[in-house]
């Protein structure tokens, strides 16, 4: 194949995409990624303050601002309808917003339990139900779950994290089931351990971060930037034959044996 038809391969342009939780640390990471592919993007965050920096940061005219709770149903319909109105269509979503709380299994509270549910695994579903209403009509779309190596193992004093990223990781092939006969690809995508304020607390510990490292077959953390071009991947038409897959980037963290 031509270097121009490769190239062409991966761009994102004329594509409408979401990204929940971009003033964070992976998602500002993927969703810049998608603007450099050439989308437009609508940066969705709870964080006011954070988007504010981000878009003062960014200056760029494709790059859209949402300030919105997505486990305020009614947000979520204002989010889609906006976009509806100014753009048209939807093409991408990322549904990448997550909050971990951790406390031992025996103590964990019915409010941190309600709270990672409905930020982590609800609020995935109705976007991702809300979104593909167009996506349907459009007779195409994609959807990227960001799920976590919690989907895949059992980690210690995290129980919600692990339960619903671990129903994450099964809703997303549901909707690849389901969605399949509209055109609408629906993935997960896996990072191992990445620096972010979510894993700030272990990083800082030098015994968490050292036991994470050597667990980690290329010896590193991963930096949120090692996520873009594998998000480019799952959202462009490289990956057109894949749906209801996981995608790990993990550094092999996955894979390693003794
Ligand atoms: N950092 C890692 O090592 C790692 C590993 C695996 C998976 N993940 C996943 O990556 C995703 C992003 O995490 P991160 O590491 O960038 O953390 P982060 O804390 O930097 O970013 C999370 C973002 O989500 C936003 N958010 C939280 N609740 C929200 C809500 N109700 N509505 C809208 N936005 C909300 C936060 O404001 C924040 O900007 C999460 O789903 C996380 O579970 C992270």
């Amino acid at each position: 194949m031509q270097e121009n038809k490769i190239t062409e391969l991966f761009s994102l342009k004329g594509k409408v995409a979401i990204v929940t939780g971009a003033a964070g640390g992976n998602g500002r990471a993927i969703a810049e990624g998608f603007l450099n592919a050439g989308a437009l993007i609508y940066f969705v965050d709870i964080s006011k303050e954070e988007l504010e920096k981000t878009a003062k940061s960014l200056k760029n005219q494709k790059a859209k601002y949402i300030i919105a709770d997505v486990t305020k149903k009614d947000d979520l319909e204002k989010i889609i309808s906006q976009i509806i109105k100014e753009e048209k269509k939807i093409d991408i979503l990322v549904n990448n917003a997550g909050v971990t709380i951790g406390e031992p299994s025996e103590l964990y509270s019915e409010e941190n339990w309600e709270k990672t549910y409905k930020v982590n695994l609800k609020a995935a579903f109705l976007l991702s139900q809300v979104t593909a209403h167009h996506m349907i009509k459009q007779k195409s779309g994609v959807i990227i779950n960001i799920t976590s190596l919690g989907a895949e193992q059992g980690f210690s004093n995290n129980p919600a994290y692990v339960a619903f990223k671990g129903g994450l990781k099964q809703l997303t092939k549901a909707l690849a089931q389901d969605w399949a006969k509209y055109n609408i690809r629906v993935n997960n995508l896996c990072p191992g351990y990445i620096k972010t304020n979510m894993t700030k607390k272990s990083w800082d510990d030098s015994v968490s971060r050292e036991e994470r490292t050597g667990r980690t077959m290329l010896g590193r953390w991963g930096e949120s930037y090692d996520l873009v071009g594998p998000a480019i991947f799952l959202a462009s038409d490289a990956s057109k034959y894949i749906t209801g897959t996981d995608l790990y980037v993990d550094g092999g963290w996955m894979s390693k044996g003794i």
